[in-house]
Formats: C-alpha cells, sequence, structure tokens
C-alpha cells in the first residue's frame, strides 16, 4: 500500500514526525471509516428481530437483508480503485459518507422490505468504497513510520465499531426500535463527511494528475515538518516508475504471479468460511438457540462476549502482529477457532436433543453457557489471528506494480464469500441442523490450518523486495524449512 513512495529521503524525514493537527484529522478520517464499517456490521445483529416482527420477514429475506451489504460492499469495493484514481481520494471518501448517509436513513425510514434491502445495498456500496479509499488515502498521508499504525488503526476500528453497534442494540431493544439503530449509523457517516470536508485531497493523488502546486500546499499542510518539495520530488519519480510500469489484469492473473495470488485468495476466503460473519451478524440467533430467553439478554451476551472480546483481541494482535511472525498466530488462530466450533456444535448436539433449550425458563443451560464460552474463544482466535493478520499478508505478498489491483481482487473475494456465508446460514440451520453448521465451519477451519502450514511462507521481517524473492521457489514454505527460517 503506497510503499513506493517510501525513499530514504522521505525515511530521514520521517525520523520524528510531528502530530500536527492536519496529521490527526487524517488518523480521524480512518478511525471515522472503520468505525463505519464495523457498525454497519455489527448493528444488524439487534435489529433483525424487530425487523422480523415489523414486516413479518421469511427467512430468506431476513438473510438477504443481513447479507446485501457485503453484496454492496463487493461492488463498492471493485470501482473503489477507479473512483479513488479518477476522482480522487477526497471526493471519493465523500461520495462514501453520503452514500452511507442516504443508505441509512432508507432503512430507517423504510416502509416495506424493499426499500430495506436497497438501503441496504447503498450502504453496503459505502462500506465498500470507504474500505479502499480510506486505508489508501491514510496510507498516502502518513509518515513512513506511522503507517503500519494507521493501517492497524483501521482493523481496529472496524471491531470498536461492531462493539458501538452492539451496545446501541442493547440500549434499543426494548422496544424493537430497529429503526433507530440502523439510522444512528448516519450519525458517524456526517461527522466523517464533515471532517473530511476541509482537508486536502493526498499530495500523491495531486501528483498523479499534474497538480504539482496543490501537491505541495497538500505535503506543507499535514506535514509541515518535512521538506516538501525535496518530498514531492521523490513522490513524482515513484509516480512516473508506476506509469512506465503499469500492470495489466492479464499480469494479475499471470503464471508468474499464481503464488502470491493463490495465497491471497485463499487467505480472503479462509478468513470468511470459518464463520466469523455468521457469528457477527446472527450473534442474537445463535445466543437464542443457547437458552438465552430475553432479547436483553442476548443483546448482553453479544455485546461482551463478542463486541468486547472482539476489540480487546484485535488490539493485542495490534501491538504484537510484527513480534510474532505471521504463520504462528494464523496456526495458533485456527486451532483456536476450529476447537471452539467444534464445541459449539458439541454443545448444540446436546440442546437439540434435551430439548430443554431454556427459552422460558430465565436462563440458558449447561450447554448454554458452553457455547458463550465457546463463542469467546473463536472470537477472541479470531481477532489476534485471521481478522488483522489476513489483511497484512495480503497487502505484502504482491509486487508493487501489482499490488493495487491484486489487493482489490483478494478483497473482493473476501466480500463475496462473507456474502455467502451471511446468504445460506440460516437456510443451512434450517437444512442441516445448529450442530452440523459449526462442525462445517469447524472442518473448514482445519482444512484452513493443513493449507497454510503447507503453503503459506513467512514474510515477517522481510522487505517488500525480499518477499518477492520468496516466490522464485517451487515449493517456497519446504524451501523456508530447508534454510532454517521456519
Ligand atoms: C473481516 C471482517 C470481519 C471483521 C470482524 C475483518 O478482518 O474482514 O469480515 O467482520 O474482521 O472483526
Amino acid at each position: 500500500m503506497g510503499e513506493d513512495v517510501t525513499t530514504a529521503a522521505s525515511r530521514a524525514a520521517d525520523k520524528k514526525p510531528k502530530m500536527g493537527v492536519w496529521l490527526l484529522l487524517v488518523g480521524a478520517v480512518i478511525m471515522l471509516a472503520g468505525l463505519l464499517f464495523g457498525y454497519d456490521q455489527g448493528v444488524i445483529a439487534g435489529a433483525l428481530d424487530g425487523i422480523q416482527k415489523s414486516f413479518g420477514a421469511s427467512t430468506t429475506m431476513i438473510q438477504i437483508i443481513t447479507s446485501w451489504v457485503t453484496l454492496g460492499a463487493l461492488v463498492g469495493a471493485l470501482v473503489a480503485g477507479v473512483l479513488a484514481d479518477k476522482l480522487g481520494r477526497r471526493v471519493t471518501i465523500l461520495l462514501a459518507a453520503i452514500l452511507f448517509t442516504i443508505g441509512a436513513l432508507l432503512e430507517a425510514l423504510a416502509p416495506g422490505t424493499t426499500v430495506l434491502v436497497i438501503g441496504r445495498l447503498v450502504v453496503g456500496f459505502g462500506v465498500g468504497v470507504a474500505s479502499v479509499a480510506a486505508p489508501l488515502y491514510a496510507a498516502e498521508q502518513a509518515p513512513t513510520r506511522l503507517r503500519g499504525r494507521f493501517v492497524s488503526m483501521y482493523q481496529l476500528a472496524i471491531t470498536i465499531g461492531i462493539f458501538i453497534a452492539y451496545l446501541v442494540d442493547q440500549a434499543l431493544i426494548n422496544n424493537d426500535m430497529w429503526r433507530v439503530m440502523l439510522g444512528v449509523s448516519a450519525v458517524p457517516a456526517i461527522l466523517l463527511f464533515v471532517v473530511m470536508l476541509p482537508m486536502p485531497d493526498s499530495p500523491r493523488w495531486f501528483v498523479k494528475v499534474g497538480r504539482r502546486n496543490d501537491a505541495l500546499k497538500a505535503l506543507t499542510k499535514v506535514r509541515p515538518d518535512v521538506d516538501a518539495n525535496t518530498e514531492i520530488e521523490e513522490i513524482e519519480k515513484a509516480a512516473t516508475e508506476d506509469d512506465a510500469n503499469k500492470a495489466t489484469w492479464a499480469e494479475v492473473f499471470s503464471k508468474k504471479l499464481r503464488k502470491p495470488l493463490m495465497i491471497g485468495v485463499g487467505l480472503a476466503v479462509f478468513q470468511q468460511i470459518t464463520g466469523i460473519n455468521a457469528i457477527i451478524y446472527y450473534a442474537n440467533k445463535i445466543f437464542a438457540q443457547a437458552g438465552f430467553a430475553t432479547p436483553q439478554d442476548q443483546a448482553a451476551a453479544t455485546t461482551w462476549a463478542i463486541g468486547g472480546v472482539n476489540v480487546l483481541a484485535t488490539l493485542i494482535a495490534v501491538v504484537y502482529v510484527d513480534r510474532f511472525g505471521r504463520r504462528p498466530l494464523l496456526l495458533a488462530g485456527l486451532v483456536g477457532m476450529a476447537t471452539a466450533l467444534i464445541t459449539v456444535g458439541i454443545s448444540f448436539h446436546f440442546m437439540d436433543n434435551a430439548d430443554t433449550s431454556g427459552a422460558g425458563t430465565g436462563g440458558p443451560t449447561t450447554a448454554g453457557i458452553i457455547t458463550l464460552v465457546a463463542l469467546v474463544v473463536f472470537i477472541a482466535s479470531f481477532a489476534f489471528s485471521l481478522g488483522p493478520v489476513v489483511w497484512t499478508v495480503i497487502n505484502e505478498i504482491f509486487p508493487n506494480r501489482v499490488r493495487g489491483r491484486a489487493v482489490a481482487v483478494a478483497t473482493a473475494v473476501n466480500w463475496g464469500s462473507a456474502w455467502l456465508v451471511s446468504q445460506f446460514f440460516l437456510t443451512l440451520i434450517d437444512s442441516i441442523g445448529n450442530s452440523a453448521t459449526f462442525y462445517l465451519f469447524g472442518a473448514f477451519s482445519v482444512v484452513a490450518y493443513v493449507w497454510i502450514w503447507k503453503t503459506v511462507p513467512e514474510t515477517k521481517g522481510r522487505t517488500l523486495e525480499e518477499i518477492q524473492e520468496i516466490w522464485e521457489d517451487d515449493n517456497p514454505v519446504q524451501a523456508q524449512r530447508d534454510a532454517g527460517t521456519l
């Protein structure tokens, strides 16, 4: 992500980056974009019950209402790169904020399921656009030394957004105030718009479209501590090289890049088919099945066991991701996830067979409590591994010239897989049962473990150029093992 703008000169100038007001505002932009993303992911968990009651929606309709945010996001992520290049990063983010706001209002005021679904698609499109444009904007503005932190702040902000959504759900669940729950996401969207409005576009984009003076002004404003002229020259040099080397789509899918592409796409798929968003979206329903009788109890379990734990474990990962390798984190996380999913499957087996789910009796059974604990283990394991690490790896395995396009492919595949899971989760439960559904996620975690163990090489502590050398080996993992670096 913009690594090619890093030069010895800018690195030297970065020694002591000053966090001026404008740079803090860049931080605020990425935090707000992440919050919005997370809020829109999480809020549906508490809203589904009320929506079902208001519209008498079928299971299929409930799944469409839940999952079409991810379809919108899939399209948004695919067009975001083009928009960010044509209109600029700033206008693209403003556009995403406007879309969020319109989508949130459509959802809140929907007279029926059709408008609600359209609102979900519009919100999703905004999520997809922002999920590409905001990290890009922040990465291009951040001093080198802070770039990693800016990007991981985004992942943290997503989990905080999910947590806030759960808190709002919990506060409003008594009166089935689903319209307010969904409408509230207009607030951070408007905030994002207000913060973004006075901001300059990134110097890198100005250089790209030949507006050198604007680039200088923007750089001086956000980073008054660097030598703007030298920095702009570096950016210009990198941009010219970029243009000369522009990669084609055919190259993204060429044999030469097959290994990193398979790894990027594989990680994107496994991050989703091991069930994370089924749990994020349908947490309240799962807790209801596990014997948490009242909507309040379900919402409380969702807020703290899923939302709170997700934030805490992500915080740990963000601090330690560079100390531990990518592989150990991914593999350890998958052991926790697989164990937890199989445990949930077993508990449901007991709950379904005993038919004493606790519903109406005022509290969850032992099996219900075990389910809660297992889901905490699942979320914590995901949040310190597949959650952040998959995105780290996807952003570091491709050569500079194809990175933009290749990351877009992996991101779109990730949204597509998220859509598949959230679109069919309830149907799956209806047709094969709770236990089998969780066993299936557990089985995918085992497959993910074996696949990562065999094919994903360690990338920690290597420069982006060194990472490219990894792909020259026929079997990169074996080569690292032979060299004693694994
Ligand atoms: C995933 C999202 C997920 C989130 C949960 C992210 O890394 O890409 O799909 O909802 O983590 O924290």
